[in-house]
């Protein structure tokens, strides 16, 4: 195993119904001046806004907003959610929304107390940022399992690049199943389907042996199969939706990337064709995963043999080992199709050729990745979903 330290900085209040008691024992830690951080507008029809207005006013907190933080969040909606914080003395922000909202947080919280630009600061100086804005997190879209880790997702526009910044961690997260029962069921499946993504690609990075790390990986992978095969049926089943939203706070808050280098190849091509396309996160991952895994899994077949009969239920019976390597992939699509879930990037509305070549040139290549990819054969894997 490669050598780790761990802490783990989050408090964590799970569970249908728990969001209001769980919230008064939060608030009092925090100073008077409060940003209330949300997305495009979900949290005001499901009557969450004017409850926490309500509550935040009762515990003598000065509110200001900071809505309309977008899917896929800008650099410039960063600097903006920075700018209120400054401008208001804010002491404490309070960020309410799924992977969009929370990771803008993380990263205002560090920007309002830095001098320097973050993403000069982190890309180009190579530096780290420093303390930030406390801050807490209250989800309502669980499966990127943002709220667990201080790795942000920004597209920066200007730039033309989807890539993680380094933000604060959430001092508290709020996982409220109640209040995520709103979602739509389309973003409920490809959530879930992103936390699995997450799972499969931290489980395929190195070491390749099976280490408990990966067999925790496993039981993660499996419940969110067996949890959105309960969903797709009904997706307000709360038990299924619970286990869904911890499957993606454990998938994400650190505990099954300890000793590893994670994968994350899948990712780094999704990020880029966000930061042009926008697409859906969850979507397109569907979309590149099985064509990705074709290439890649003869270059770790234990893995994906592994993959394929502890996770997919592929019957080894007089199969070989390369056999079931080469099983995963068409496993992983079958199961992507039941789901309902995207197979082609011309359902995303991505058809142009010019965005692919792009993408391939510009995405990142991660070090854990079973194979080293060149920038053609990722081209290649992207002709390949459409
Ligand atoms: O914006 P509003 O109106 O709130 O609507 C949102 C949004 O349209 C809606 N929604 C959220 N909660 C709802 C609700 N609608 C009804 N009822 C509710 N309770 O859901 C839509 C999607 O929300 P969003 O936050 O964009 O989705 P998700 O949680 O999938 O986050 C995606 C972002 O997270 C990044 C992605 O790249 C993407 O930018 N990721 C962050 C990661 C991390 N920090 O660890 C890891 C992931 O791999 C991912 O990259
Ligand atoms: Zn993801």
């Amino acid at each position: 195993m490669n050598p780790f330290d761990y802490t783990f900085p989050v408090r964590v209040h799970f569970g249908a119904g728990t969001l209001k008691n769980a919230l008064a024992a939060e608030l009092p830690r925090y100073g008077k001046n409060v940003l209330l951080a949300y997305g495009g507008g979900s949290i005001k029809r499901t009557g969450l806004y004017d409850a926490l207005k309500k509550q935040l006013s009762e515990a003598g907190k000065a509110v200001f907003d900071f809505g309309g933080i977008m899917s896929n969040p800008t650099y410039a909606k960063v600097q903006e959610g920075a700018r209120l914080a400054k401008e208001h003395n804010i002491d404490f922000i309070l960020a309410v929304g799924g992977g969009s909202v929370i990771d803008c947080c993380k990263v205002v919280s560090v920007q309002a107390k830095a001098d320097k630009d973050i993403w000069t600061l982190e890309y180009d100086e190579k530096g780290k940022p420093g303390a930030g804005i406390p801050f807490g997190a209250i989800v309502t879209a669980s499966g990127t399992g943002a709220e667990m880790n201080n790795g942000a997702v920004i597209t920066n526009e200007e730039r033309q690049q989807k890539s993680p910044l380094w933000g604060s961690f959430a001092d508290f997260a709020i996982l409220d199943v109640e209040m995520m029962l709103t979602l739509p069921r389309k973003q409920v499946i490809s959530g879930a389907f992103d936390t699995l993504s997450h799972a499969m690609e931290t489980y395929l990075g190195s070491p390749r042996t099976p280490n408990l790390a990966d067999e925790m990986g496993e039981s993660v992978m499996r419940a969110v199969i067996r949890n959105l095969r309960i969903v797709v049926q009904n997706e307000k089943d709360v038990e299924a939706r619970s286990e869904l939203a911890w499957a993606s706070a454990m998938a994400e808050n650190g505990m099954l990337k300890l000793g590893k280098v994670t994968d994350f190849q899948a990712h780094m091509i999704e990020h880029q064709l966000g930061a042009l396309t926008d697409c859906n996160h969850g979507a397109g991952l569907a979309v590149i995963h099985p064509a990705l895994y074709r290439h890649l899994a003869p270059a770790a077949p234990a893995q994906f043999a592994r993959l394929a009969t502890e996770v997919f239920g592929v019957d080894a019976t007089g199969k070989t080992e390369e056999d079931l390597a080469l099983a995963m992939p068409e496993a992983l699509a079958a199961f992507i199709e039941e789901i309902g879930m995207p197979t082609k990037l011309g359902e995303l509305g991505i058809t142009d050729d010019v965005i692919l070549r792009q993408t391939a040139d510009t995405c990142i290549l991660t070090p854990g990745c079973a194979k080293k990819l060149s920038r053609d054969e990722i081209y290649e894997i992207l002709q390949e979903c459409k």
